[in-house]
């Protein structure tokens, strides 16, 4: 295992038992790192931790027989907790590393600024992230998503910790979706361009055609992180990840999208159909301008969004000789970039995917199209490729085997939590 220097140190995950987070985690343990987790589980299950942990230490055992044993077993810390529970002080300081003085006894300024932390990097996640929901509550999410992120990058700041990554969200595209060709960074708040000609013209690429105050919330989130960075860009270290549309599961059946909330996204949706819960799938617009006139999106399996974020966190910005002093100081300080396939799949596409997978029909409805949807959202992924190293691997077929086996182990939603607890133990 490539020692990447980071072996005494922690990677703080908030939301790190969640469906992307618990992947994520997995991925950074697999890749030596060791992981404090901060989830509340207001939309996963407890049992997921065991479930990393029994797969982190299965990746190491497979290791150790191929003679590559791993000389420091990376560690696995959860905490249930709120991301903005006054806990996380609490949490904060018991990973800062004192320089003799105790933690509340650095009262001098210019000591708080040499304090230290074993924290190396932070990957945010915790976040309501349901896009009906944030048309019926618009303050939880501005309150959770937006006023928790100010408080708890303050913190991460007075604690000297300043490598961020920000789980952010194509849909900060808008109505600039539609444009039937993949996404650029640029095209949204892409601190700074080096394509535009100033700063201020990046700024204006605004937050227009954003259907709902779930996208709005990230965009928003982006702008905050990105007019820190530039407030101080020698100090800051922000890199947001676009997500496109995550599927799919680990392979081994033991983690999966396994939501406390009723789903609404199309995968888990035909898994329902496929286990009986729902009838059959309402298919929403067949009337896009698509092949198949349903809609396009970009599907991307989560473990290769997992990979994403440790490649973010290995890799320090690569920046052009040309945009030295103060522009490359920015381009260090706030990056952007898209984690999608670069592939658009349409709905039926998806529907025939999942059915074969699980070797049985999916009933469907034809409706109407649902409000805020756009026909096509698909990434270019060509600065993740470039600058991070990263490459989607798995396919639409992969995804839709690994969420079937998972759901033949688990049935829905992971609600056997004992069944999962004894199957790990
Ligand atoms: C995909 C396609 C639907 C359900 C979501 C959210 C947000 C974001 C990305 C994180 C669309 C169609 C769906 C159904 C259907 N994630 N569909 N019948 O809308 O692209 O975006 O994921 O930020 O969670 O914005 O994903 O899975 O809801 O829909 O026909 O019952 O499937 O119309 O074309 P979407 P989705």
């Amino acid at each position: 295992l490539e020692g990447h220097g980071q072996e005494d140190k922690f990677i703080l995950v908030t939301g790190g038992l969640g469906y992307i987070g618990s992947h994520t985690t997995l991925e950074l343990l697999k890749q030596g790192y060791n992981v404090i987790v901060v989830d509340n589980l207001s939309n996963c299950f407890a049992s997921a931790r065991w479930r990393i942990q029994h797969l982190a230490n299965q990746h190491f055992q497979s290791l150790a027989e191929q003679a590559c044993p791993v000389a420091k077993l990376p560690k696995l810390h959860f905490h249930k907790m709120d991301y903005q529970s006054s806990s996380m002080r609490l949490l904060l300081e018991q990973y800062s590393i004192r320089d003799g003085a105790s933690f509340d006894e650095q009262q001098d300024e210019a000591e708080k600024e040499t304090k230290q932390s074993q924290i190396s990097g932070v990957i945010h996640f915790a976040a309501y992230k349901s896009v009906s929901e944030s048309i019926t509550d618009p303050l939880a999410y501005y309150d959770n998503n937006v006023c928790g992120l100010v408080g708890f990058i303050r913190l991460l700041d007075e604690f000297n910790i300043h490598n961020v990554i920000f789980s952010s969200s194509a849909t900060i595209y808008g109505s600039k979706a539609n444009a039937s060709k993949p996404l650029l960074e640029d095209q949204v708040l892409h601190f700074p361009s080096s394509s535009s000609s100033s700063q201020n013209e990046a700024a204006e690429m605004g937050a227009e055609g954003l259907t709902c105050a779930y996208a709005r919330t990230k965009y928003f989130c982006e702008a905050i992180l990105a007019d820190l960075a530039i407030s101080a860009p020698q100090k800051w270290r922000i890199t947001c990840l676009r997500y496109f549309n995550p599927v799919g599961c680990d392979p081994s059946g033991l983690l999966g999208e396994s939501p406390r909330n009723t789903p609404t996204n199309l995968f888990p949706v035909v898994a329902e159909v496929l286990t009986g819960k729902r009838a059959k799938l309402s298919v929403f617009g067949t009337d896009w301008p698509t092949a198949d006139g349903t809609a396009i999106r970009d599907y991307v399996h989560v473990v290769d969004i997992a990979r994403g974020h440790v490649a973010a966190l290995s890799t320090t910005p690569a920046i052009s000789i040309s945009t030295v002093g103060e522009k490359g100081d920015l381009e260090r300080a706030f990056r952007t970039y898209n984690l999608g396939s670069g592939t658009g799949t349409s709905v039926l596409e998806i529907v025939e995917s999942l059915s074969q997978a699980a070797e049985r029909p999916v009933p469907v409805e034809w409706t109407g199209r649902r409000a805020g949807d756009v026909g096509f959202c698909v990434a270019s992924t060509a600065r993740a490729e470039r600058e991070l190293g990263w490459f989607p691997k798995e396919s639409i077929a992969q995804s839709a085997r690994d969420l079937w086996n998972y759901i033949r182990g688990h049935g829905q939603h992971g609600n056997k939590e004992k069944k999962d607890m004894s199957a790990v133990k």
